[in-house]
């Protein structure tokens, strides 16, 4: 038995970023299967602030709870039956819990299965964007948009923490990318090789249509709602494919635009048009579904990290105390990619 105290970051009542609260804790114990991880870097993601702000999100747990899901560490105690991985190993992974995991922790403790090693000389911060945002990016990329190499790319916010993986990944794919963005982040979407287009003054089908002439390959739709989508669908060329990641304009329009998305797809995939408009499950559903998938898809996705072969864009670096300073930044917007928080800064 483990003597001593950690801390971690909770939702008390749901609200703004002041709800989050700082508690300490006993270090908790691996169960039959789990590890304790030794938290290193923590990712900060817009369902956590979701599920921050309401109670009413499927899979919401009961109050307190704590956020996060991402978390890169040190494996420091092994619960029963555990064998692939050993203590002081460094690895990566997260909970299969999009938003409330307990990632945002001094010490975390979660099933061995969901953990992958992390290759020597790579930094935690950059590597845990790998787990849910270049995870995610990777299956509607090549598992859901099926994208072959000299195909067009359409990336709704594409200077967010998911659409920059996108444009990464896109990029190794050999793929025609363009980008919906703010102007103040133009310049990093033509870095990471797309054409940008400005979603607050541009329309983006025109804009599509004027720079193709016949329209793109694939969309990957991270704003959802049922008119984004269907002005996405159009911004396809015959043989084209809508992915629905996310549903960012839950900023902006509500709850609602869960259930406009879900209308818009299913009335799309009835239109005997050549379009498709795939089914999209989640990051977390499909490793659920298919663990070997999640750990050698990660796997790969840490080895190009090692290779340098990429390079993920963060927001910012806080410490573990200043969750939610990341939130209240994050909710702000303008600012390109992941925040991460350090429990050890
Ligand atoms: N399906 C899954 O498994 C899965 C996994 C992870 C995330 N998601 C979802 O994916 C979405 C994106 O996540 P994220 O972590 O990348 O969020 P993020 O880091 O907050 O990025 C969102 C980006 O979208 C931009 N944006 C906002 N409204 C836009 C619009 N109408 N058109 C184009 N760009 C717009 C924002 O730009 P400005 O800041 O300039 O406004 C920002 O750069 C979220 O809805 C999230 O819940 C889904």
């Amino acid at each position: 038995m483990t003597k001593g105290w950690t801390r971690k970051v909770v939702v008390t009542r749901h609200g703004g970023p002041e709800v989050l609260t700082t508690v300490t804790e006993a270090i908790p114990e691996p169960g039959p299967g789990e590890v304790r991880v030794r938290v290193l870097a923590a990712g900060v993601s817009a369902f956590d602030l979701m599920y921050r702000r309401w109670g009413r999100l499927p899979g919401t747990p009961a109050l307190p709870f704590a956020l996060g899901e991402d978390v890169v560490g040190d494996v420091d105690a092994l619960g029963p039956g555990v064998s692939r991985l050993a203590p002081g190993e460094r690895v990566a992974g997260g909970t299969w819990a999009l938003g409330v995991g307990g990632g945002y922790a001094e010490h975390v403790c979660l099933p061995a299965d969901q953990l992958v090693p992390l290759p020597p000389g790579v930094d935690p911060a950059e590597a845990v964007c790998l787990v849910v945002n270049y995870l995610t990016a990777h299956q509607h990329l090549h598992h859901i948009g099926q994208a072959r190499a000299g195909e067009r790319l359409l990336v709704h916010g594409a200077a967010g923490g998911v659409g920059t993986a996108l444009l990464e990944l896109g990029k190794l794919a050999g793929l025609e990318m363009f980008g919906t963005a703010s102007a103040s982040a133009f310049a990093l979407v033509e870095a990471l090789g797309a054409t940008p287009i400005d979603y607050r003054s541009e329309d983006f089908v025109a804009r599509i249509r004027e720079l193709t002439v016949d329209g793109v390959d694939i969309v990957v739709d991270t704003i959802g709602g049922g008119r984004h989508l269907w002005r996405s669908y159009r911004a396809l060329r015959t043989g084209g494919r809508l992915v629905w990641l996310g549903s960012s304009a839950v900023e902006t329009e509500g709850l609602r635009v869960a259930a406009t998305s879900m209308a818009i797809s299913a009335l799309l995939r009835w239109l005997p048009d050549g379009r498709s408009v795939p089914p999209c499950p989640t990051m977390d559903e499909l490793a659920r579904a298919d663990g070997e998938w999640y750990r050698a898809t990660l796997g790969m996705l840490l080895a190009l990290l090692a290779a340098g072969k990429l390079r993920p864009v963060i927001a910012g670096r806080l410490p573990l105390a200043e969750a939610a300073r990341a939130h209240r930044l994050l909710e702000q917007g303008g600012r390109p990619g992941k925040f991460v928080l350090l429990p050890g800064a």
